[in-house]
């Protein structure tokens, strides 16, 4: 996993036009885990939320969305993909939030 992150960060710059450090994986589970965001979210497939996959796919080329989405889980809200609204993230650090959206839009891999 070690050498993932050398190896993923140097792919996943070709893809992501992010400024922010490539995390792999098992760094995102991770933060994902901890600030509670699979209880709602998976990367797959829908379930309160929409699925990682979907939330990559839809902002893909969108140079705004690192930006919009860091904001948009910070302070919650509706209506992009349905009825449901996402709660306020306050827990989670802006490094940590920066990391796992940047990872969620480089499109998370198959598992
Ligand atoms: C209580 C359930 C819940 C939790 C917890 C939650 N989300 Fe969400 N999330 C949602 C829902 C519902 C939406 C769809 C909101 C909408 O349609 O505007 C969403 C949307 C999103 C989107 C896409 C936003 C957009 O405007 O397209 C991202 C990215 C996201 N969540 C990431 C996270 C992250 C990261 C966490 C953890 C810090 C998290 N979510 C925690 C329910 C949740």
């Amino acid at each position: 996993m070690r050498l993932c992150t050398a190896i993923c960060a140097a792919l996943l710059g070709a893809t992501a036009a992010s400024a922010f450090a490539a995390i792999d994986s098992t760094a995102a589970t991770d933060i994902l885990q901890k600030n509670n965001c699979l209880a709602c979210h998976a990367v797959d497939a829908p379930l309160v939320g929409p699925s990682y996959r979907a939330v990559a796919k839809k902002y893909a080329g969108d140079s705004t969305a690192t930006d919009k989405l860091f904001h948009k889980v910070r302070d919650g809200g509706t209506g992009v993909w349905g009825q449901v609204g996402m709660p306020p993230n306050a827990q989670i650090s802006d490094a940590d939030l920066q990391s796992v959206i940047a990872w969620i839009l480089a499109g998370p891999p198959e598992h």
